[in-house]
């Protein structure tokens, strides 16, 4: 079992994992505007009144638009126009990709490779290699095949071409999929984690009077994290899911979904756009959706990309969102009732290498995450537990990670919605 496909495996990834982490990283040694944003948001950020799309400025410091580059071209005759999901077609939590999928950015049937992930997110939204590198070797390992995975459920044998194929991110609770999701429910509230609920979409949109921003963003899942707690007996907001994932599935929508012009450098997201990324029709009061249809609007501009949303932008943004709201740091979740919610002590959780006070400093947040997504389990038992560690190592390598020797998950046996799906 071990050696022929872990070869395959490693020699599928190594162009991502051993090349760029150290160019990389010589290069932020190296870069001194790396250093002064780095100082300019620490002290932008300790003032706190500074909101949370104060990274934007930092890392876009001089405001770009250039319509040829930036259009993302899905007319009739293009290629990518739209073209809804049939019979098998994988579709699930992430409208990103499925979007992608529909438009033929992805392949249709929703079963990619990790290059055909990091191509087209960095492609067509303007996500940081860096970024899109991560997202995509964790898919393929602890939901895939290793190399490839679905942007769904299972994917059939003729998608996959092995029966080895994972559960896909929609079988993913715990490990990729989380709690307190924008318009998706959690998984044991609604018995599944990845159908479009309308009555969120219409919180979305009602907590972002005008247009939807990076402040109204953060309110609505300040909202939606409440909610959870009060409705949610087995809400989890777990080490990887809760800190660096939920983010994710905010930040995500503005940085990758507003349209660019002249006037809107940074990107401006108003009601049709967000709906057709959605798949939502209707107005607001009377939202539907139509399952699996979320698409790219026609004459739509992405992001600068001159300024791909990188690691440390992903991160500037969730320590933002952190500093308004503390509650999103912390790991826990309901006991079993409605408005029990537990904090573990991180202190014990990490052996004594991180604190509640010490998460919001330097890179602990993103390096506290992604060193316990190393630890998850894969739905595959391919020797690739090693795989994932140098994957992710090559990540935390580029941060300034404290060096966490164990994890001490005994707290985390208390809470019912970690104990039924455990990702460890
Ligand atoms: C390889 C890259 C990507 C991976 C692995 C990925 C994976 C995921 C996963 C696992 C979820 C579920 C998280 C949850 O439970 O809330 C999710 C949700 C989400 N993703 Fe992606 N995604 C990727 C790229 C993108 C892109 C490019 C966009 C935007 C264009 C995007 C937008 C979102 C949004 C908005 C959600 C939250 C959906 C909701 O609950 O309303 N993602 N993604
Ligand atoms: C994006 O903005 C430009 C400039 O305002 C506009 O012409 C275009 O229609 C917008 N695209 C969408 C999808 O709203
Ligand atoms: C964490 O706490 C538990 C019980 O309170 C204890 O048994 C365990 O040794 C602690 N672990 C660490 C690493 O401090």
């Amino acid at each position: 079992m071990r050696s022929a496909s872990s070869y395959a495996i490693f020699g599928a990834l190594a162009p991502y994992v051993a090349a760029f982490p150290a160019a990389v990283m010589e290069a932020a040694a190296r870069d001194p505007m790396i250093q002064a944003r780095t100082e300019q948001l620490t002290k932008m950020l300790g003032s706190r009144q500074a909101g949370a799309g104060v990274a934007t400025t930092i890392n876009e410091p001089v405001p770009i638009f250039n319509a040829k580059a930036q259009l993302v071209d899905v007319s009739a005759g293009s290629g990518h126009e739209f073209v809804p999901p049939s019979g098998s077609d994988l579709r699930g939590p992430c409208p990103g990709l499925n979007a992608m999928a529909n438009h033929n950015f992805l392949p249709h049937d929703g079963w990619a490779t990790i290059a055909q992930f990091i191509d087209a997110t960095n492609s067509v939204v303007g996500m940081g290699v860096d970024l899109a590198t991560f997202l995509a070797v964790f898919g393929a390992v602890i939901d895939g095949s290793g190399t490839a995975w679905s942007i769904g459920g299972s994917p059939t044998l003729a998608e996959a071409g092995t029966v080895l194929g994972g559960n896909g991110i929609s079988g993913s609770h715990n490990k990729y999929e989380s709690d307190a999701s924008p318009t998706r429910p959690d998984l044991y509230e609604a018995g599944n984690d990845y159908l479009t609920v309308p009555a969120q979409f219409q919180q979305l949109i009602d907590a972002s009077p005008g247009s939807v921003t990076m402040d109204s963003l953060t309110e609505f899942r300040s909202q939606r994290f409440d909610a959870q707690i009060a409705n949610n007996p087995y809400f989890f907001n777990g080490p990887f899911t809760g800190v660096a994932v939920q983010p994710a599935a905010y930040t995500f929508i503005y940085r990758f979904m507003a349209n660019h012009s002249e006037a809107n450098p940074y990107g401006l997201l108003d009601y049709d756009v967000i709906k057709s990324w959605f798949a939502i029709s209707g107005n607001s009061g009377s939202y539907t959706v139509q399952q699996g249809w979320e698409r790219i609007p026609e004459n739509w501009y992405k992001r600068a990309i001159e300024y791909p949303y990188s690691l440390t932008y992903f991160q500037q943004d969730l320590v933002a969102a952190a500093l308004l709201h503390p509650k999103f740091l912390s790991v826990g979740g309901n006991t079993g009732t409605t408005n029990s919610f537990t904090g573990v002590d991180i202190n014990n959780l990490t052996g004594g290498v991180y604190n509640a006070q010490s998460l919001t400093q330097g890179d602990n947040a993103a390096c506290f995450a992604f060193q316990f997504a190393a630890q998850a389990k894969p739905d595959v038992a391919l020797p690739l537990i090693s795989t994932l560690t140098s994957a992710l190592g090559s990540i935390t390598g580029q941060l300034a990670c404290p060096q966490l020797r164990a994890i001490d998950d005994a707290q985390l046996q208390q809470f019912p919605g970690y104990t039924k799906n455990p990702a460890f």
